[in-house]
């Protein structure tokens, strides 16, 4: 079986790690797996909607393998961590939106990995961190970037410098995490979430997904201008005139993201 399965359900894929004897820890093969596959969805427009989720119910993900890491030389760790790293920025740049689905552990790299997605939802029981301090290295795979830009500096530096582990309230009252599962059904609510979210225009999702990344670090007035340009997209779009058109005759719109 491989380390990593792709599933299609209609208009939602599903990325899901399957390493669970190692707790789906990342390792190189799985890393290159997921960065080649996040690429080529990418230009997959048929995928609305990417949830990323891991195999056996006790983790999502492990973080780095530490097992393969302890083999390594430090020149072999230097090369390593952009890979890792490179690999969060692949799914960080996968155009429509993505659901990080983490029932069980989602901790380091595997923390980073759904800070990668747009949304995260955790089932009861999870644990969250970035231990990496107490492995005397640090979060190099986005975590000390994307972290403070989703929850703030404050518990930012909380959890990157205490490398504490912390359960899904806690994570929901940083805004670690948008939503709490049932224990053990983070994949299906992420499913019923994604279903929600693709019924929408898809190139829609698409720029809102754009205006929302690339507006915020700019300031407000270049930020609306990347609103605007973003809107601009999507004028002349069949599904914007479909969506008028469903309004009037009171009918759900047929999007065909043209
Ligand atoms: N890398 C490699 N192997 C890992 C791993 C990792 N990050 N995390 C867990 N595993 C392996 C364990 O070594 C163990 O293998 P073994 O059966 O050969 O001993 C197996 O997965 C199961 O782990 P175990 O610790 O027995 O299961 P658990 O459910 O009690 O605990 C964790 C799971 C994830 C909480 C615990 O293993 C852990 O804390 N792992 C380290 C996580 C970490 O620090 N990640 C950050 C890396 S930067």
């Amino acid at each position: 079986m491989s380390e990593l399965i792709f599933e299609q359900n209609e208009t939602v894929g599903i990325l899901r790690l399957n390493r669970p004897e190692r707790r789906n820890a990342l390792n190189r093969t799985i890393l290159e797996a997921i960065t080649e596959k996040v690429r080529a969805l990418a230009d997959d427009r048929s995928v609305r909607v990417l949830v990323i989720t891991g195999s056996g119910g006790q983790a999502f993900c492990a973080g780095a393998d530490l097992k393969e890491r302890r083999g390594m030389s430090p020149q072999e760790v230097e090369a390593f961590i952009p890979l890792i790293r490179d690999t969060m920025t692949a799914v960080a740049n996968f155009p429509r939106p993505s659901i990080a689905a983490i029932d069980g552990v989602a901790l380091g790299g595997g923390l980073e990995l759904a800070l990668g997605c747009d949304l995260r939802v955790a089932g009861r029981g999870a644990t969250l961190g970035l231990p990496e301090v107490s492995l005397a290295i640090i979060p190099g795979a986005g975590g000390t970037q994307r972290l403070p830009r989703l929850i703030g500096l404050g518990h930012a530096r909380d959890l990157i410098l205490s490398g504490r582990r912390i359960d899904v309230d806690e994570a929901l009252s940083m805004g670690l995490i948008n939503r709490i599962a049932p224990a053990g059904g983070a994949l299906e609510t992420a499913l019923e979430w994604a279903q929600q979210i693709a019924r929408n225009g898809p190139l829609a999702l698409e720029a809102a997904k754009d205006a929302l990344d690339h507006g915020l670090h700019l300031s407000l007035a270049d930020g609306l201008d990347h609103e605007l340009a973003c809107y601009n997209r999507i004028i002349p779009t069949e599904d914007r005139l479909e969506a008028l058109e469903a309004f009037a005759q009171k009918r759900s719109p047929q999007f065909q993201g043209k």
